[in-house]
């Protein structure tokens, strides 16, 4: 996830505003919970935490994705700070998600820590995307870029589409086709994919034109 600070530090005021607020809305699904955790609410914490950080984790993960076709459509890259910000805040919420069910949701999953984190197929669906989320994670600094070299985009970019089949999937298995939640997330994630292709085909040609200096239009087939 490179960072593009300096697009950021040469943006207007209100542009960085906008920046600061929007990436405050992460903070949102954690803190709807912290009076629970605080308060050693845990019975309540049981029925709210899928529900507050697995849709705060969704809805985080899909503002990361959204960041790159953003820039291709638009020009600016003044908001791409936020790309790194989004999938800091998405390991966040996931592994704050997984660490409470882990606790809390024994009195819906008998059977000790192994059942409440692995002991349904969609239960291990949930564990694995959060916890793939932790190499990505570990990985998005300067540091670890310059480290990974040419293998770093890929490595990002095969984790990041991997977490988002994981998290379909679990989805589909606890709400089934049809079921709403399974729904909004597909809905959510059309655009999104299509939106991407597009980004990478665009990046694709690009590059193409730059290297043969002639700028002719890419004949495509760049993913
Ligand atoms: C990447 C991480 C995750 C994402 C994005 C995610 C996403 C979601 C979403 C959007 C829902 C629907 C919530 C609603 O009904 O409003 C949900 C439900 C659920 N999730 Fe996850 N989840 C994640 C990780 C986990 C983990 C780690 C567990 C447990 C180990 C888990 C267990 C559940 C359960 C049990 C439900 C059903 C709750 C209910 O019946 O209302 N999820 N998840």
């Amino acid at each position: 996830m490179a960072q593009d600070v300096p697009a950021f530090r040469r943006a207007r005021g209100w542009q960085q505003c906008v920046v600061f607020a929007w990436g405050a809305l992460a903070f949102l699904p954690v803190t709807f919970l912290a009076p629970q955790v605080i308060t050693g609410a845990f019975a309540d914490l049981n029925g709210d935490v899928a529900d507050v950080l697995g849709t705060g984790a969704i809805l985080i993960f899909f503002q990361m994705l959204a960041i790159t076709p953003l820039i291709t459509i638009g020009g600016p890259r003044w908001f791409v700070p936020l790309r790194w910000w989004f999938g800091e805040m998405f390991f966040f919420t996931a592994i704050t998600d997984l660490i409470i069910a882990a606790i809390t949701t024994g009195a819906t999953f008998h059977g000790g820590f192994l059942a409440r984190t692995t002991g349904h197929t969609f239960l291990l669906l949930g564990t694995s995307a959060a916890l793939l989320s932790v190499p990505l994670a570990l990985t998005s600094s300067h540091h670890a870029q310059r480290a990974l070299g040419r293998n770093w985009k890929p490595f990002h970019r095969v984790m990041t589409y991997l977490i988002w089949a994981l998290i379909l999937l679990h989805l589909l298995l606890l709400f089934g086709y049809n079921g709403q939640r399974f729904l909004q997330a597909v809905a959510g994630s059309i655009p999104l994919a299509f939106l991407r292709v597009v980004a990478v085909v665009g990046g694709y040609c690009a590059g193409r034109a730059v290297l043969r200096r002639d700028g002719r239009p890419c004949s495509g087939g760049g993913l």
